[in-house]
């Protein structure tokens, strides 16, 4: 019976060692992934830039590696910020998003000195402005546009239409008004602008289309309110293939097309082209992990359907219940046994829509087996809750062979850390 092996590791005794369900990390995939991009944006065109996107995964370890790798990091929270600085990230390069960014968060971002301030809308420029006067903080500033456009995803993660909770509208004169007030205020040098418009894209038109819409609106700057636009922040989004079936973005032609659009739009509007920022979190993380899973109990309804049950669930990976979303699954105890049935495996949580993946073709799942859902780097981990008090899983880092944890499970102490009765309950 041969065993699944992932960067060197059998996944069998990584699932003995550290328990499951488990998130398996290869350190060769992430590094190689990161380097990829590089190769097909950084080291191909001049004046360009890639940051890691932190939300799709960002432990401790993550932030040393993109650090290693010479990437920057968009962060969205002091919560991701102080997990950068943790590490000694060089917070000039982190890019700092969010629709809702508190006075605690842009506190804390001015005095680690984040380089980039990527304000969603007017409220935000007023007090970020107000506070960077009262503390003679110079913040570098690009304006996020809803620039009205959808992506081809799930409409929970499209972000740049024009009813949308992320980034300034481009109608009326809200957006003009901003670029004065910034242009204006002594302590904010606004740089230019970000969209991003969705995430889990495997086609690059909706990228092309907010191209256009930027490129008139920088012209239209220039020409009437005299702002030259210096930098360009085009999000991240890049998707990977989950389901069956599903191909790889080409992503030399994804971005090369990208780079080339944006350089023929400015050009034909007499424009320099600015220095272009993307901000991929997914097409890193994702297919660098795995989850590890054990099978407990197998129900067979005679006619309709076997439900496999696993240790772990919505709890650790959300995106079945919440995106509809796809995954693929081996038994990797029993590789060499033919998938001759078709089940469902499901999550131990106490919800009918715990479903973790639906007809799965694995041989028939026996209490014990090892369950490894592929694809799970990101978006899992860094979305996990506590439902039914359920411990978060560890995370273990593999390389050429070698495992190390780098977030511990959670312990059942963890779980009712900081949590009091009131004496007269006791
Ligand atoms: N930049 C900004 C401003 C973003 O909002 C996002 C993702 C990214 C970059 C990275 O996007 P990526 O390259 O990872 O697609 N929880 C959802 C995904 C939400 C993405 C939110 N923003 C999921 O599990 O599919």
């Amino acid at each position: 019976m041969s065993g699944m092996v992932f960067d060197g590791c059998d996944v069998t005794e990584l699932a003995e060692r550290f328990g499951t369900p488990l998130y398996v990390m290869s350190e060769t995939e992430l590094r190689r992934r990161m380097r990829a991009v590089k190769r097909a944006f950084s080291e191909r065109y001049e004046d360009v830039e890639v940051l890691y996107a932190g939300k799709a995964f960002l432990p401790r370890a993550m932030c040393a590696l993109v650090k290693s790798e010479g990437l920057g990091l968009d962060v969205v929270s002091s919560g991701e910020i102080h997990t950068a600085v943790s590490v000694g990230f060089p917070m000039e390069r982190a890019y700092f998003h969010g629709n809702n960014k508190t006075a605690e968060d842009l506190t804390m971002a001015m005095d680690v000195g984040v380089g980039r301030f990527v304000v969603d809308n007017r409220d935000e420029l007023d007090l970020l402005a107000s506070m960077a006067e009262e503390r003679k903080t110079e913040v570098s500033v690009l304006f996020r546009l809803a620039p009205g456009v959808s992506g081809d995803t799930h409409r929970y993660i499209q972000t740049a239409h024009t009813d949308c909770k992320f980034g300034m509208p481009l109608l009326g004169e809200g957006l003009r008004d901003c670029v004065d007030t910034a242009t204006k205020a002594p302590y904010v040098k606004l740089l230019g602008f970000h969209f991003h418009v969705g995430s889990q894209l495997m086609e690059n038109r909706a990228y092309l289309e907010a191209l256009e819409v930027l490129g008139d609106l920088m012209k239209t700057l220039r020409e009437e309110n005299g702002f030259e636009t210096k930098e360009l922040n085009i999000g991240g989004g890049i998707g990977i293939p989950y389901g069956k079936g599903q191909r790889e973005v080409d992503l030399d032609f994804f971005l090369g097309c990208i780079v080339e659009t944006a350089e023929r739009i400015c050009s034909e509007r007499g424009m320099a082209r600015p220095r272009l920022v993307i901000e991929p979190g997914r097409w890193i993380a994702g297919p660098s992990g795995i989850t590890l899973y054990r099978v407990g109990t197998v129900k067979e309804i005679p006619g309709i359907r076997t439900y496999v049950s696993v240790d772990g669930g919505m709890a650790d990976n959300p995106r079945p219940s919440l995106y509809q979303a796809e995954y693929r699954c081996v038994l990797a105890n029993r590789l060499d046994d033919p998938a001759d049935s078709v089940v469902t495996v499901a999550g131990r949580c106490c919800e009918s829509g715990d479903i973790l993946i639906k007809d799965a073709e694995l041989p028939l799942p026996e209490r014990g087996d090892v369950v490894a859902v592929f694809d799970t780097g990101a978006y899992n981990f860094s979305m996990a809750s506590g439902y039914n008090r359920l411990r978060r899983p560890a995370v273990v880092l593999v390389k050429d062979g070698e495992a190390r944890c780098i977030v511990e499970r959670q312990s059942f102490d963890d779980l009712i850390k900081g949590e009091s009765v009131p004496e007269d309950l006791l």
